[in-house]
């Protein structure tokens, strides 16, 4: 049975439309314009065929071929548009930020307490005209003890356990050789105003000790310099360093390098001087040492102690920290936990 012109193209019709709703992307529907639209393709092989009927019905055949051309192109283009948009979003979901999400913190590395402490005691010495000096770790035993008054059967010697390297070379045990070395390298100069923070080394390992800690030496030496102006600095130290309010005990006390020698206390930072664990109830907390400097020691040095005089300060940096900070325990500076630095 002959199938009528309409019959054919509405097959014609529906097998791109098939085509058209199977295309996956935009190379299959290239295909299909191929094989409907192309040169060989479906429409033309018609065209071409259409000499093989009655002539009477081969203007409505070409008329209905030409609208599926028009129609079939028209569709094609649109599935283009459709594909393209389809794949511009995909590719947009797959690469999209979601700027919802919450960030990745990002630590950044700050200061160790020991180091914020001591640049702080720096600036306030700075402040008061001091000149800010270091020297070496590795010291002689003439310097560490001799120089400052110690000689080899001194009993102090056996204050403090020294790491020796050779019998006459040892970590220093103190700042205090900073001392002689300053005034040797300015003598007779005037004023000598200078501190000198650093590591020091000891044969000691508790909860108040460590075998390497720190310690800002002061000196200052002028004609007329007197324990008044000692007590005076320190007084302003105390204040800029733990605020208003703080009381300061001078506590007699001996070394051999100073005379006379002080050991100075703070009213207790934690219970204000009523007496606490902290300070042992007591009430005061010692931070420092410090003196006179000794006529012997300046002269050792190169000044002439009949016309100038000094004083010296030894200041334990960890101390100050520890009462700063209310910590209690002197290794947790060296550990290096995060969970301790982060604190500061
Ligand atoms: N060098 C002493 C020590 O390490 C501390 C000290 C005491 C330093 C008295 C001084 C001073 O300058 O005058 O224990």
């Amino acid at each position: 049975m002959q199938k009528t012109i309409n019959e054919r193209i509405e097959e014609l019709r529906a097998q791109f439309q098939q085509g058209i709703d199977a295309a996956p992307n935009l190379e299959a529907l290239e295909k299909l314009r191929v094989k409907f639209l192309g040169k060989k393709g479906e429409v033309t092989t018609l065209m071409r065929g259409m000499g093989k009927l009655p002539a009477d019905e081969r203007p409505l055949f070409g008329k209905l071929l030409n609208e599926f051309k028009g129609f079939a192109e028209k569709m094609l283009d649109n599935q283009k548009k459709q594909l393209k948009e389809k794949d511009a979003s995909q590719r947009w979901e797959k690469e999209r930020l979601d700027i919802t999400l919450p960030g990745k913190p990002f630590h950044l590395g700050r200061k160790h307490p020991l180091t914020v402490i001591t640049e702080e005691i720096e600036e306030i010495f700075s402040y008061m005209g001091f000149q800010i000096a270091e020297g070496p770790e590795v010291e002689s035993d003439y310097y560490n003890f001799e120089a400052l008054n110690m000689s080899k059967e001194h009993p102090a010697r056996d204050m403090q356990d020294s790491f020796y390297i050779n019998p006459e070379v040892l970590l220093r045990t103190h700042t205090s050789p900073m001392q002689v070395r300053t005034m040797e390298a300015m003598a007779p100069g005037l004023p000598v105003r200078i501190i000198c923070p650093g590591k020091v080394f000891r044969r000691d390992d508790d909860v108040t000790h460590s075998p390497m800690f720190h310690q800002v030496e002061g000196l200052v030496v002028d004609r007329g310099v007197s324990l008044a102006d000692l007590k005076g600095i320190l007084m302003l130290f105390t204040k800029e360093m733990f605020g208003e309010g703080r009381e300061l005990r001078f506590r007699p006390s001996f070394f051999p390098f100073t005379e006379p020698s002080a050991e100075v206390d703070i009213s207790c930072i934690i219970c204000g001087g009523s007496g606490c664990r902290t300070c042992g109830d007591t009430g005061w907390l010692e931070i420092l040492g410090s003196g006179m400097v000794h006529p012997r020691v300046l002269e050792v040095s190169g000044y002439d102690s009949e016309e100038v005089t000094g004083y010296a300060f030894g200041i334990g940096i960890e101390r100050i920290a520890m009462l700063k900070y209310g910590i209690d325990d002197i290794r947790l500076f060296y550990y290096n936990d995060l969970r301790m630095l982060q604190q500061y």
